[in-house]
């Protein structure tokens, strides 16, 4: 509980948390100790210098007090404790003392305890104490240097202490900087490559970053071999079986009417499946990055699929920009989302939202949807949901979704299924952070 309640206010950075690992403790400790030490210290000081001087005051009180003194004994007196004193016929004042004058405490309380009569300790005037004592002649100001109850510069030591302070926390700083920047290098190349990035990263650093820095590698490399073995063996495949399927589409046409038609649809989906695979197998890194506007790349799709009669239309369109995307790519992506969405619900209805922060392509059809827990499997390639369903919609191999989401991830952003309010069928998201 106390965990987690704590967890939402530490740093979530590294830097952030190394530096309170590090500096938290050592400050505490800091303080503790020296607030400790300097309060003892100074109070032990303060005490003795007051008890010395209150020695001097009572000196200075019989002196006043012996009758038949001569005045100029008491002014020698005086002289020599380098006091004032006035001999006044009333006594008006209170104790005054700064605020963050905590020695004052300690100074006002022993004269009074071990002085009889004290009216008031004024302390206020910074390097003057003011002493009003009531004796049997009338009340005595008594005035002094105020160096002679406390120590001078006590804040000397703090000061010194935060400026050190500071300066080692600077160069803790930079040293831990130094040791942090490989583990970030790594996170950047590790992000860069789950977006499908190829980031150049060389380890470095403590040996157990270098050791993962190589690990991380070997594993890109791995993936990256099997990606491009995958890639071809896919389009090798496809475009080996395009020969074979156009001698055959030569044969069919010798036959008679009704034999033909069946088979020819059949190689039809075939070839419909082919190109499927070969547009996987391109994969979502088809063609250079070139700047794109997205409204003019989904009204183009859009007037492509209404030109063919299909009931695709714009419904909104916010915001306008341009963007640096993989048109052929995108185009494929968008037109998977579309295509789907006149396939399994009739009506598509497609939006654009161009933000200052992100751009937002939205595919909504008046289908059955697809059920919340169906929708990371449909993301899957090969996968096609439930058999029946798909009954008498045309051939698919199950590539559309998942290239779509590689396209949008590829592009750092994502692909989100979820219903459609307006519709009631599959409302596909393609969200895109500038
Ligand atoms: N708009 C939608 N409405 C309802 N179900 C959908 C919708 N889009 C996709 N699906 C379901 O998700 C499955 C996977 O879709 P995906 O686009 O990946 O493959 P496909 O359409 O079957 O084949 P392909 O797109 O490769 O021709 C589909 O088989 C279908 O059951
Ligand atoms: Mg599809």
């Amino acid at each position: 509980m106390l965990f987690k309640w704590l967890k939402q206010y530490m740093p979530r950075g590294l830097y952030g948390r190394a530096a309170l690992i590090l500096v938290f403790p050592i400050v505490l400790l800091q303080l503790v100790v020296s607030f400790a030490f300097i309060q003892r210290h100074f109070e032990g000081v303060t005490e003795q210098m007051t008890h010395a001087t209150v020695r001097e005051v009572k000196l200075v009180l019989q002196e006043a007090a012996a009758k038949g003194t001569a005045v100029t004994e008491l002014e020698e007196a005086l002289q020599t404790l380098q006091m004032k004193a006035h001999f006044l016929d009333v006594a008006e004042g209170i104790d005054t003392r700064r605020w963050y004058d905590f020695s004052g405490i300690i100074i006002t309380r022993i004269f009074k305890e071990k002085i009889a009569g004290v009216q008031f300790v004024q302390l206020a005037e910074n390097k003057l104490v003011k002493l009003m004592i009531n004796t049997e002649d009338g009340p005595v100001l008594l005035e002094f240097d105020r160096a002679r109850v406390s120590a001078k510069n006590s804040h000397q030591l703090l000061v010194n202490m935060v400026f050190f302070g500071g300066l080692l926390t600077i160069v803790a700083y930079l040293y831990l900087r130094n040791q942090l920047r490989p583990i970030k290098r790594l996170a950047i190349a590790a992000e860069a490559f789950g977006r499908g990035l190829h980031v150049p990263y060389s380890p470095g650093g403590a040996i157990e970053v270098r050791a993962a820095g190589s690990a991380f590698l070997d594993m890109r490399s791995r993936i990256e071999r099997q990606i491009e073995q995958r890639t071809m063996m896919l389009s090798g495949v496809s475009h080996d079986l395009r020969t074979p399927l156009t001698r055959l589409k030569l044969g069919l046409s010798l036959l008679a009417e009704e034999d033909r038609v069946p088979l020819e649809r059949d190689v039809e989906d075939m070839q419909k499946m082919l190109d499927a695979f070969l547009s996987f197998a391109r994969g979502s890194h088809e063609g250079e990055p070139e700047t794109v506007n997205p409204r003019e790349l989904v009204e183009r799709i859009v007037d492509d699929f209404a030109r063919s009669g299909a009931d695709v239309v714009m419904h909104k369109v916010d915001g306008d920009g341009t963007v640096s995307w993989r048109a052929m790519a995108m185009r494929r992506a968008v037109e998977n989302l579309i295509g789907n969405a006149v396939r399994y619900g009739e009506r598509a209805e497609v939006s654009v939202r161009i933000t200052e922060k992100s751009i937002r392509i939205r595919v909504e059809d008046s289908g059955p949807g697809i059920p919340r827990e169906d929708r990371e499997e449909a993301l899957k390639p090969f996968v096609r949901l439930e058999p029946g369903r798909n009954q008498n919609k045309g051939p698919g191999v199950g590539l559309g979704l998942s290239i779509a989401a590689d396209v949008a991830r590829v592009h750092g952003g994502m692909l989100r299924l979820g219903r459609s309010e307006r519709l009631g069928g599959l409302c596909s998201d393609m969200v895109f952070a500038h």
